[in-house]
């Protein structure tokens, strides 16, 4: 198949990587010097233009920001394939207000909170909560519209940097999984669970970012927790907004059950990453069949070898951050790297982002996929580069460093 990716990030180029395996021919709006690798570039973000020009059989939207200005809604009136929910229903993301109301109608868990629309009423609602208390941004904001404020006075500043419309919600404790699901209107297939590290610091330590690393291992959810998040949160989401694309319930572990810390429309980032080194059946069909409506038969299988992606970002992020460092290293660093925010500069590969490489490894336990990824940034440099030296920690802990996992049925 001919297939559009729309985006230009790491998300975006592990996409590319996976159906370029598979034989696809790929195009990327506007794509990175990654996909550029694997595919025709079509620089423009006039995406149903692009659409036109090439005409792909299919289109795979990457990032929230298309979802939620409706270029699902754009494609489908002009009668091209693609996979990603609709405008209406992409305002899950879209909008944190939304998104609890509507958790609260259907009754899925989630944390209490309150919702205000000045300063004002959000440092009165602040007597509601306990510290640690969480202050979070109304509309989209790259992950970086939550702050987690410690005391009092922490969360009058966020009310204050944030605001004015704003959810404030209690703390929840516990571990976060990211659980995606692939729909089509009507029928679900689930992903394998993955981990994410949000906060920019070994150890969840500083600010939140748009996600440190993430690993993906068979054992982070049970088959009972699976069926329950889907039965609980998948399923009504799907049935009430007749969501197609892929739905991203963001979860905390909490000693009550799973409760969503938020939706979105959309594939992770970089969860992605670590997902598509272990998917293990043909992609690109599946993905057809959810722009079609014919994922009652589908079903996505996992290869049983863990994956890491440990995410090089890089001077200054995730606030300002600096650009036009010569990266060196990609070519003989033994494993994959997917381009994040990176461009072609005149003495070779620079960054241009945040977020710059996702170094993704597998290997036969989780223990040497981390091993894998950290080995091969050993051999990658750029100035001002940082990372966690922690991804797939957790896992580690929970399970032993040098477990086998076993393949679920
Ligand atoms: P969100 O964009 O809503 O997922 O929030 C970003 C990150 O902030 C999450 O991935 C969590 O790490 C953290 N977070 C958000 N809400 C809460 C909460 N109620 N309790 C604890 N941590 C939270
Ligand atoms: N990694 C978190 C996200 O994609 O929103």
């Amino acid at each position: 198949m001919k297939i559009l990716i729309i985006g230009s990030g790491g998300r975006e180029h592990a996409i590319a990587w996976r159906l370029a395996q598979e034989g696809h021919h790929i195009y990327g709006a506007p794509g990175n010097p990654g996909i550029a690798e694997l595919g025709q570039i079509l620089a423009t973000t006039e995406y149903l233009a692009a659409a036109d020009s090439v005409n792909p059989d299919l289109t795979v939207v990457g990032p929230e920001v298309p979802l939620v200005a409706g270029v699902v809604d754009e494609f489908r009136a002009a009668k091209r394939k693609i996979v990603g929910p609709a405008r209406d229903a992409a305002q899950l993301e879209g909008s944190k207000i939304h998104s609890k109301e509507f958790m609260r109608h259907l009754g899925i868990p989630t944390a209490r909170y309150t919702r205000v629309e000045s300063a004002e009423a959000g440092i009165l609602a602040l007597a509601e909560f306990d510290t640690p208390v969480v202050i979070k941004a109304d509309g989209l904001a790259a992950g970086k519209g939550v702050i987690i404020a410690q005391d009092r006075a922490e969360a009058e500043a966020a009310v204050r940097s944030l605001g004015p419309r704003l959810v404030i919600e209690e703390f929840l404790r516990g571990e976060e999984v990211s659980f995606i699901a692939l729909c089509d209107g009507k029928n679900i297939v689930p992903l394998e669970a993955t981990q994410d590290h949000k906060a920019v610091g070994d150890g969840d330590t500083g600010p939140n970012t748009g996600g440190m690393g993430a690993y993906c291992d068979g054992r982070i959810l049970s088959a009972a927790d699976a069926r329950h998040v889907l039965n609980s949160v998948i399923g009504p989401v799907v049935e009430a907004t007749r969501f197609t694309g892929f739905l991203y319930a963001g979860l905390m572990m909490t000693a009550d059950g799973p409760k969503v810390l938020e939706f979105n429309v959309r594939l992770g980032d970089p969860e992605t990453q670590p997902l598509m080194h272990r998917v293990d059946s043909p992609f690109g069909e599946v993905l057809m069949a959810s722009a079609t409506g014919n994922l009652a038969d589908a079903s996505l299988r996992w290869k049983p070898q863990p994956s890491v992606c440990v995410v090089l970002a890089a001077a200054g992020y995730p606030g300002q951050i600096r650009t036009g460092d010569l990266i060196t290293g990609i070519d003989r660093c033994g494993t994959q790297v997917f381009q994040g925010g990176t461009k072609q500069g005149p003495k070779g590969l620079e960054t241009a982002g945040g977020r710059v490489l996702g170094v993704t490894a597998s290997g036969p336990d989780l223990a040497a996929a981390a091993a894998n990824a950290y080995a091969a940034i050993e051999k990658i440099h750029f100035d001002g580069m940082h990372y966690r030296h922690d991804i797939a920690a957790k896992g580690l802990k929970r399970w032993g460093p040098a477990t086998i996992r076993t393949i679920a049925p």
